[in-house]
């Protein structure tokens, strides 16, 4: 009932010829797409690149990021009223976002909001550091990512919204969480949905991020709660974004 969903989330690389390359390349290889969704997020540089390279493809766009405002004097920013005709997801809340440059739980919320005003689709990032999971904290850090960043999101709205787990000690590292944690996990966060919006959280997609790769793809998309993946350094490679894509094949 959960359509499977694999965004490629390409971080701070490539130049806008080579995220046009890339976008080409991946084109050609996932032609076998279908039922499943397939999302791009390049730099902002690159949107408008990308979106021409997958024009008339099932391949859909994000974008890594978003101020809450729909404009003014927010100096390197990007509106969700200039994402909204480009793109079709936002990703919010990644943890680079929140250890970098310090995004609350409260400024992601309003993202959120800002995103579902506009009509995008947000992706809500959310996951443990190694030290809250070596705490044993990883559980209370989950619920309190998912109730502050949809705080005051209906249960209709909340069915476009897709969560990504992305334990933080597993993102580029190289050391997934096992299909086992990760299944535990989103469980985790399905229960929490469905204690703040009932039934309607066996609508919402759930991702994992952290570390997945061509291997370790198809036991991690398997599980029952994970409904696709959020995927950075593979994601950059188009073989191993197509091997991920066909891992998550109905
Ligand atoms: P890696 O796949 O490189 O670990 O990154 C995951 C991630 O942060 C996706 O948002």
């Amino acid at each position: 009932m959960r359509k499977p969903f694999i965004a490629g989330n390409w971080k701070m690389n490539k130049t806008v010829d080579e995220a046009y390359d890339l976008a080409i390349e991946l084109v050609t290889g996932l032609r076998f797409v279908r039922d499943i969704d397939v999302a791009l997020c390049p730099p902002f540089v690159s949107l408008t690149a990308v979106k021409s390279a997958i024009a008339n493809t099932m391949l859909k766009l994000g974008a890594q990021n978003m101020h809450d405002q729909d404009r003014g004097a927010f100096t390197g920013e990007i509106s969700p009223v200039m994402l909204k005709d480009l793109v079709e997801y936002v990703i919010l809340g990644h943890s680079e976002r929140r250890q970098h440059f310090g995004e609350s739980d409260a400024f992601i919320n309003r993202k959120v909001h800002a995103a579902l005003r506009h009509g995008l689709h947000p992706i809500l990032c959310i996951g443990e550091t190694l030290e809250q999971n070596e705490r044993g904290e990883t559980e209370s850090v989950l619920a309190r990512q998912t109730r502050e960043g949809l705080a005051g999101v209906s249960a209709d709205q909340v069915a476009s919204v897709v969560i990504a787990y992305e334990p933080v000690w597993a993102i580029g590292t190289g050391r997934a969480a096992t299909a086992e944690d990760a299944q535990q996990r989103c469980a985790f966060i399905r229960q929490e949905l469905r204690a703040m919006f009932g039934e309607v959280a066996d609508a919402v997609r759930i991702q994992y991020g952290g570390s997945v790769t061509p291997a370790n793809a198809p036991e991690l998309l398997c599980q029952p709660d994970i409904d696709g993946a959020l995927v950075g350094g593979a994601s950059l490679k188009s073989e191993d974004f197509i091997a991920i894509v066909r891992a998550a094949h109905p």
